[in-house]
């Protein structure tokens, strides 16, 4: 980083970066895009230079540079928390299992704050030593045992032909899906289905699911991450030559309107 890291905010340690269960990553988040270049957000527009967008997208992707937003999304999390965030999920008052853990971090900050949560993941691919929490080694068949709890799915496939997300959801049995990541048309991405879950998953889960409330995440340059939960859509029932799906919600985001 070009400004000096302020002491409060110093992430070499588990031990630091764990910071008592406060969202350290937000604050070095915030810190960080205070000194980012001002043109960073145009580090695909090809109106610039190549080495001007080359310049732009090492700040960002540089993973010999520690402070990068790669390297930080390594040791962090690929999107980054804030505290609505985590209360949006808290609020959903249900116990939950997180597909793909990683590292663990959003599930170690939902637990340092009273969730009932368990992760798992491969584990393949970050050592113990990374971890923010338990994370037990397994894959998606684990799912078929925990309908009673809520699946969360951040940023689970690395590309858009892998399988993972789509196999989560084809064992998960339960009723309430968190996605944390990109959808359909909400990405930079030439993949209009973004960068975080494939075609295949979106489809299922917008065929099987319907999105209930939304969260805008903090964003990291060349992310569009939201927060999503989706309801599981019941048996649909015929009105007036219409199949339609009853979801109970009253948000008035997606339910008809609210002047309060
Ligand atoms: C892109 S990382 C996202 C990690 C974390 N959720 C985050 O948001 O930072 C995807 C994770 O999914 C895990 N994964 C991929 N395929 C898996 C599988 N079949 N079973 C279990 N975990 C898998 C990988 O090991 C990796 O940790």
């Amino acid at each position: 980083m070009s400004s000096i890291l302020p002491e409060r905010l110093l992430y070499n340690t588990l031990q630091q970066r764990k910071s008592n269960g406060e969202i350290l990553y937000y604050e070095i988040f915030k810190w960080k895009m205070k000194h980012a270049p001002g043109t960073i957000h145009r580090f695909c527009d090809s109106s610039l230079s190549d080495q001007e967008r080359q310049s732009l997208t090492s700040w960002m992707r540089n993973l010999d540079d520690r402070s990068s937003c790669q390297r930080l999304q390594i040791l962090f999390s690929f999107s980054v928390p804030c505290l609505h965030a985590l209360e949006h999920i808290l609020n959903l008052s249900t116990p939950i299992i997180s597909a793909g853990a990683g590292n663990g971090y959003w599930e170690f900050l939902l637990q340092e704050r009273g969730a009932d949560i368990l992760a798992f993941d491969q584990n393949t691919i970050y050592p113990p030593e990374m971890r923010y929490m338990e994370i037990m080694e397994s894959n998606p068949t684990i799912l078929c045992n925990h309908s009673e709890r809520a699946l969360l799915l951040s940023w689970p496939d690395h590309k858009e032909g892998c399988l993972f997300s789509l196999d989560c959801l084809r064992h998960y049995k339960g009723n309430t899906v968190i996605h944390i990541g990109e959808l359909f048309g909400e990405t930079l991405s030439t993949n209009p289905w973004g960068q975080t879950t494939s075609r295949d998953f979106q489809l299922r889960l917008g065929e099987t699911f319907r999105c209930v409330s939304r969260v805008q995440l903090p964003n990291w340059p060349g992310h569009m991450d939201s927060l999503t939960v989706w309801s599981r859509a019941p048996q649909p029932v015929e009105c007036y030559g219409a199949e339609m799906v009853f979801i109970n919600s009253t948000n008035p985001r997606y339910i008809g309107w609210s002047d309060t």
